[in-house]
């Protein structure tokens, strides 16, 4: 494709001026609220959405601590939102200028063999992109490729900070821990890491009927959450013996599920200590160093042990249950910032512990004004 097959025709709200605000990363620990260049069309398939809401991810911190170095200087994070389709290029047929869009963290051309194969994390035109290796989320305006393939539908007069929840969080408790771990009724599940991505786990899980919930995490605000949204016990692991009171609790048998939640080496470790016969581990968390594995220990338990990057390709099912009111994710919500205070939502977020924060939502200016109006 060249670039003068890709420049017109658009459909168009009005045209693009130059400039927008957006979190900015220039290294570890070092993000910036700056002005950057509106992102315009570049392909046919490409749409440029108004960002309404956005949201901050745990991988956003693993970012920040330097822990993902592909991650390079100038780059827009972010890769969860809900906006306002503002341009698409000619080839996007499903959304219009004007619809209201659940950004996907994951592009999908829908046409390559990962797509096909429905690993939409490793399709080969996008993946887990934005806010990664292409500009995010956490800004005025961004820029989706293959619109098709990686946007949803916000319902009519669907709550944004429930939907929003559909960008990543729901479809990755539900793929990466809840699916790839086999839950069963009946099951013991232990959940390691109680933030959004382990309390979305902890929902997920509970369309299989657990008997056991076990929720493990250092912060007893969050584990007092979690025990709100269904876990049947939650243990704090701060004095190095969660493993060990857990198998008390399962009367040495250990649990049929463990899901890791978190992205340390310490938290994998539990869920390698906690594991019963024939049981599933299933690793959600980013991890940023080696872990070590324990086959001494585990080579005769029949066990199994996954790691995904989360699909999405359960969204379209989440996005039903969300919508029935089954599923209630706007719960998780407890600090809404406009999206020019993100250096302060980052704090909040980064050390949820202090100020009992869960899920930390961002609010362009419009929809700020527009509330402080009503
Ligand atoms: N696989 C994927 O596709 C995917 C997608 C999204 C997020 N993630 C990852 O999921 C993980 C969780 O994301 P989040 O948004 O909930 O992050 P978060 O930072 O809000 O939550 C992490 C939780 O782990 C707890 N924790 C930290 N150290 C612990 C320890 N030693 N023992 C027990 N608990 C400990 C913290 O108190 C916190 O509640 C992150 O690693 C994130 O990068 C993975
Ligand atoms: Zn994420
Ligand atoms: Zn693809």
């Amino acid at each position: 494709m060249t670039t003068a097959d890709l420049a017109l025709p658009i459909k168009s709200a009005e045209p693009s001026t130059s400039t927008m605000k957006a979190l900015v990363y220039h290294g570890p620990g070092k993000p910036a609220w700056e002005s950057k260049p509106r992102p315009t069309l570049q392909h046919e398939e490409d749409a440029i959405v108004r960002i309404t809401t956005s949201t901050i991810c745990g991988t956003d911190l693993h970012i920040l601590k330097g822990d993902l170095s592909a991650v390079l200087d100038g780059r827009i994070l972010g890769h969860e939102g809900i906006g306002v389709v503002e341009q698409v290029g000619k080839d996007v047929s499903e959304f219009h200028v004007g619809d209201k869009v659940i950004i996907s963290c994951v592009t999908a051309c829908l046409r390559c063999d990962f797509c096909k194969k429905r690993m939409y994390s490793h399709c080969r035109n996008g993946g887990w992109i934005l806010g990664y290796t292409l500009d995010g989320t956490q800004a005025e305006y961004v820029r989706i490729p293959y619109a098709d393939g990686s946007l949803y539908a916000l319902p009519e007069g669907g709550d944004e900070d429930a939907f929003v929840m559909l960008s990543d969080i729901l479809p990755t408790g539900f793929e990466c821990g809840v699916l790839n771990g086999q839950v069963k009724p009946g099951d013991t599940v232990a959940i390691v890491g109680a933030g959004p991505v382990g309390i979305a786990v902890l929902l997920t899980a509970q369309f299989y009927s657990p008997s056991e919930i076990i929720m493990i995490d250092l912060d007893d605000k969050r584990l007092a959450v979690a025990k709100q949204f269904g876990a049947t016990t939650t243990i704090n692991s701060a004095d190095g013996h969660a493993a060990d009171q857990v198998m008390k609790f399962t009367k040495g048998a250990g649990v049929d599920v463990a899901i890791e939640a978190v992205g340390l080496p310490a938290t994998f470790d539990i869920c390698q200590g906690i594991i019963g016969a024939g049981g599933h581990i299933a690793n959600v968390g980013v991890h940023g160093k080696p872990v070590t594995l324990h086959m001494e220990k585990l080579w005769d338990r029949n066990i199994s042990l996954t790691t995904r990057l989360v699909d999405t390709v359960t969204t379209p099912m989440l996005l039903k249950i969300v919508e029935s009111g089954k599923l209630q994710p706007h719960k998780l919500v407890t600090h809404t910032f406009p999206m020019k205070d993100i250096l302060k939502a980052y704090d909040t977020f980064g050390n949820a512990a202090k100020d009992g924060a869960l899920k930390v939502v961002l609010k362009a200016e419009e929809v700020v004004l527009k509330a402080e109006a009503q």
